[in-house]
């Protein structure tokens, strides 16, 4: 398979400064580890940290991240979101899983949709996720590295150390039977994300598109948060991204950070 380079990206970029400065690594730790050491060192708004392989891929809420080299954009985004205060950081996640559904889409024509609160799904299977770190002073956002880690080309059944996975987890290879370009894919949401984060900057809110995205809303769902699990009815999302829950307690309830999974019907039957 054949690796990523800063000069094939820099090649058919489209934007004005999302990706101008591009640190690619064949091999590294953790892009977000080396997106949040350039933003402590000044490095400007758009650097994009890009890698073929990690060795210490991190997940929200402590996790891993598993991708066999040269199979996947691995890629960290550093923002300097001055209009935004930290607890409005989910806007710009929601801007860039917007822009990788809609990057999905137009590459390869495949239906995407996200999870609350940063799952990218196709065909009602994990194909991506987003891992968003900030670093703030008091009230003051100083940066945000945006991660996103997405399923190109591999074949969940055929990995072995990824077997286990292949029941809820995909990759846009195996949904669409043939390889996909991981450069298309990269110029496409660089472009998107541009685009849609001068939107926000301007005022634009994105959570509506977002909204309708979701595949978490209008079900029965259980949320394991870090206090302790809900259960109730999605019945939508506030502007900052907050899922907005009616639970089996008949009360109305406002769920920050957390897992989902879809219940239907019955307790008992997941569908993720
Ligand atoms: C999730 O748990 O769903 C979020 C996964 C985010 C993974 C990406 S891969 C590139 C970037 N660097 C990391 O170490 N993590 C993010």
């Amino acid at each position: 398979m054949k690796g990523l380079s800063a000069e094939s990206i820099e090649k058919g970029l489209t934007t004005v400064f999302m990706g101008r400065k591009t640190i690619y690594y064949h091999s590294i730790g953790s892009t977000n580890d080396v997106a949040r050491e350039l933003a402590a060192r000044g490095a400007p708004e758009g650097t994009l940290v890009i890698a073929d392989e990690q060795t210490a891929g991190q997940g929200r809420l402590g996790r891993r991240w598993l991708a066999p080299p040269g199979t996947s954009l691995l890629m960290s985004l550093l923002f300097r979101p001055r209009f935004l205060a930290p607890y409005q950081a989910q806007r710009l996640t929601m801007v860039c899983s917007l822009a990788v559904v809609e990057a999905i889409e137009a590459v390869t024509g495949l239906a995407a949709a996200i999870k609350w609160p940063n799952d990218i799904v196709v065909q009602g299977k994990k194909t991506g996720g987003i891992l968003t770190e900030l670093g703030a002073t008091g009230e003051r956002l100083d940066y945000a590295v945006v991660g996103l880690g997405l399923n190109v080309n591999l074949d969940f059944g055929a990995v072995e150390a990824m077997g286990e996975l292949a029941a809820t987890a995909t990759s846009l290879s195996q949904e669409l039977g043939q390889e996909v370009s991981r450069l298309a894919l990269l110029w496409r949401i660089l472009e998107s994300v541009e685009g849609r984060y001068q939107r926000l900057q301007a005022g634009e809110l994105p959570h509506d598109e977002w909204a309708s995205h979701l595949i978490t809303l209008h079900n029965h769902v259980l949320v394991d948060t870090p206090q302790g699990v809900v259960e109730g009815w999605a019945e939508g999302v506030d502007a900052d991204g907050a899922l907005l829950l009616h639970t089996n307690c008949g009360e109305r309830q406002r769920v920050l950070a957390g897992d989902v999974t879809l219940r239907k019907g019955r307790v008992g039957m997941d569908d993720t």
